[in-house]
């Protein structure tokens, strides 16, 4: 970092999509890596981020790419869990990712995440485009080994050729009924206008050197002047996760995406009752293509350049929440980069009301998630907060005015062993769910059971 080419930020790209439609294969498929078998039950739990290089892309795009037309330093991929906490990573800072990719399955088409992602990007304007994954699966399908996907649909049968394209249209027409108009990336002139549609297998690679192309082409067309902002500046970050580091106690895996930050910086993070204000003991960093989520090995360096994912080690980090603003103080006031701090927070304190369910998430993006569903179905809430279910929150439950308000709502979260059984002597409802609308779903027939 710090020479001339790299005077340009690494835009971050966001793969976002319904479980198991293939976001985690393609990112392996790009990186080189593993990552998908290592998870439990193939399933991503977490928000991950990995660096590909320019070098890389190229190798992989292969003739599509020249790297000679790009000045950009490569992108930073955020995977993301089927649908957990991506409005985590877009909320915090403005605009975290710069772009994305929406991960369709082919033979599965538009599911409830792909929906809830669409929303997510229009929402937030992110210029976006879709990979029209597991065409390897089509029907007699004859794979071409990491080909462009133009080049392989040429080989393949008249009948293969049109069911795919059956399947694509199909896609094109739920992104009209979104709003989008969409059509094979091939046929669009303007990105930003239409979405495009590339068809890939991140089984075979086939396409991947198209999407590649693709999201390169995107980045350095509509984001170099973005991409040239304050690069030098103090950083500013978004924690992705809080988690003890051996030798380094409690740690924070952050996106960094604005700035620097130094091995001796002072820093302010978003905790789970005020700012924490701290000074930075090491910087962690993933190897080029290594996930942050599963690597093991890190480099430990002067100064991270967004973006980036980068472990921070700190003391007193035990209270900083996942989703949490960080940024970087050095010459500024710090006083007013803690304001700047609690701000951010408190724009995405949740509405409550006198009366109400009690919400408690495992991140500030889950519980943002969750408080805009319950608002869209009116059902108010009392309390909302990042973390485990402590006997306090029962308190609080008890004193409800109405039955049905007599609820906690756990996303994703542990309930202590206290609150457990303080909510069974005091008739207090706890509903877990790992999937938001499940989560409210189950609420809500359990007062329409009460009601009736
Ligand atoms: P979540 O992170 O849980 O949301 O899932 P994901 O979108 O990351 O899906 P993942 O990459 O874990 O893939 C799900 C399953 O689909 C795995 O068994 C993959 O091997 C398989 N898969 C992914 N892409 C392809 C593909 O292009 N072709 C085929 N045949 N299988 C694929
Ligand atoms: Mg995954």
């Amino acid at each position: 970092a710090g020479d001339e080419s790299n005077a340009l930020r690494t835009p971050i790209v966001a793969v976002l999509g319904h479980v198991d439609h293939g976001k985690t294969t393609l990112l392996d498929k790009i990186r080189g890596s593993t990552v998908t078998e290592g998870e439990a039950g193939a399933i991503t739990q977490h928000i991950g981020a990995t660096a590909v290089p320019l070098e890389t892309i190229s190798e992989m795009a292969g003739s599509l790419v020249n790297p000679d037309d790009f000045d950009l330093p490569g992108l930073l991929y955020i995977d993301t869990p089927g649908h957990h906490s991506f409005s985590t990573l877009r909320s915090r800072g403005g605009a975290l990712a710069d772009i994305a990719v929406l991960v369709i399955d082919v033979n599965d088409g538009f599911q409830p995440q792909t929906l809830e992602a669409v929303d997510i990007l229009k929402r937030t304007q992110t210029p976006f485009i879709v990979a029209a994954n597991k065409v390897d699966t089509v029907p007699g399908w004859n794979p071409n080994e990491g080909e462009p996907i133009q080049q392989s649909i040429e080989q393949q049968s008249d009948r293969v050729e049109g069911d795919l394209n059956d399947r694509l249209y199909k896609i094109i027409g739920q992104l009209s009924d979104e709003g989008f108009s969409a059509d094979m990336y091939w046929r669009v002139q303007n990105f930003q206008k239409n979405i495009g549609v590339v068809p890939v297998s991140a089984m075979t690679a086939e396409g991947v050197p198209d999407l590649l192309t693709v999201l390169m082409g995107l980045s350095q067309r509509y984001m170099k002047e973005e991409m040239a902002i304050d690069v030098q500046g103090p950083g500013a970050g978004t924690v992705l996760e809080v988690k003890d580091t051996q030798g380094f106690g409690t740690t924070v895996d952050a996106v960094l995406y604005d700035g620097t930050i130094r091995a001796d910086d002072e820093i302010i993070v978003g905790g789970l009752n005020a700012p924490i204000t701290t000074e930075v003991r090491a910087l962690l960093q993933p190897r080029p293509l290594a996930e942050i989520r599963t690597e093991k090995q890190f480099e430990k360096v002067d100064e991270v350049s967004a973006a980036a994912g980068v472990k921070i080690a700190a003391p007193d980090l035990d209270d900083a929440m996942a989703g949490a603003p960080i940024r970087v103080v050095r010459n500024r006031n710090k006083d007013e980069v803690v304001a700047e701090v609690e701000k951010e927070l408190a724009e995405i304190e949740v509405r409550t009301e006198e009366q109400g369910v009690i919400v408690k998430a495992d991140t500030l993006g889950s519980l943002e998630a969750i408080a805009s569903t319950l608002d869209e179905s009116e059902i108010p809430i009392v309390r909302a907060e990042v973390g485990d279910v402590a006997p306090r929150d029962i308190r609080v439950a008890e004193t409800a005015a109405e039955d049905k308000h007599k609820a906690i709502l756990a996303f994703s979260v542990d309930i202590l062993d206290d609150a457990e059984k303080l909510a069974k002597q005091e008739g207090v409802r706890i509903f877990e769910h790992d999937v938001i609308y499940r989560l409210i779903e189950e609420y809500e027939e359990h007062v329409e059971a009460i009601e009736q």
